[in-house]
């Protein structure tokens, strides 16, 4: 069995009368210690897959596992748990608390974990070392979202989701973010998901699923994952 693994994974949403498959018999599996890609249009399903990997959304039929333990059987109180120890989530729009300084940002989601990394070490190796002690409104974009990614880091989580992580930021900042998340990959040895529109990013994963209107179209690894400075789009 992978690291991650999705079985015939189904989740279905009401929409009024109509009923909307966004996961459609989802098979797929991740190895540890991989940076994967999954990409597809808007509205394919990567948000809900993502979440019922994160233990945000239930499943509604199917299994998933993470690390040997099946992720869709347990409780809600394990669940909080496993959110709480098991995951680093990054988002679009960073999700920092703004009356917190970035160090506090990152202090507050290491305190309630058992194994936490050192705050200001993991904000050092974002390249904040000299931003710790701005509020979120005091720092760009990048700058943030670099943040949250020392604060999904600092949680010493087994595995990282990232939804659209470079969505909100320009071109250049974007390719840097992306970056940092492929070297804190190789450097923590942590399995890390980041999902996207941006079929070109792709080309820089260990492996890429491309999803489609709530299905698998094609899930596969690349041996030879390109730097993301030689991807342009
Ligand atoms: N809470 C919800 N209620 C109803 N429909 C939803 C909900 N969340 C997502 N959907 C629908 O499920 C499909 C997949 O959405 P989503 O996972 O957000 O796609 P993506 O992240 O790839 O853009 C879309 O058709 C979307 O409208
Ligand atoms: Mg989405």
């Amino acid at each position: 069995m992978a690291y991650v693994e999705f079985k015939e994974v189904c989740k279905y949403y009401r929409l009024g009368e109509n009923r909307i498959c966004a996961a459609d018999h989802l098979n797929f599996g991740v190895e540890q210690g991989e940076f994967c890609v999954i990409a597809g249009p808007s509205g394919a399903g990567k948000t809900t897959l993502l979440n019922m990997l994160g233990g945000m959304d239930s499943c509604d039929d199917g299994e998933i596992y993470l690390d040997r333990r099946e992720v869709s059987a347990f409780n809600e109180s394990r669940l909080t748990e496993y959110r709480r120890y098991d995951v680093g989530f990054v988002f679009q729009f960073y999700n920092l608390i703004q009356n917190l300084t970035a160090l506090e940002n990152v202090e507050l989601a290491s305190e309630i974990c058992r194994t936490p990394r050192d705050p200001r070490e993991t904000l050092e190796a974002v390249g904040l070392a000299e931003r710790m002690n701005n509020f979120p409104a005091q720092l760009s974009g990048g700058e943030q979202q670099r943040v949250a990614i020392a604060r999904a880091l600092a949680k010493n989580p087994k595995i990282l989701l990232c939804d659209e992580p470079t969505g909100a930021l320009d071109y250049n900042t974007g390719k840097l973010i992306l970056k940092l998340l492929w070297e804190s990959c190789r450097e923590t040895g942590k399995t890390i998901i980041v999902i996207t529109h941006n079929q070109a990013i792709g080309r820089m994963a260990d492996r890429i699923i491309q999803v489609k209107n709530g299905r698998i179209v094609s899930a596969e690894s690349n041996p030879f994952p390109l730097g993301v400075d030689k991807i342009e789009w």
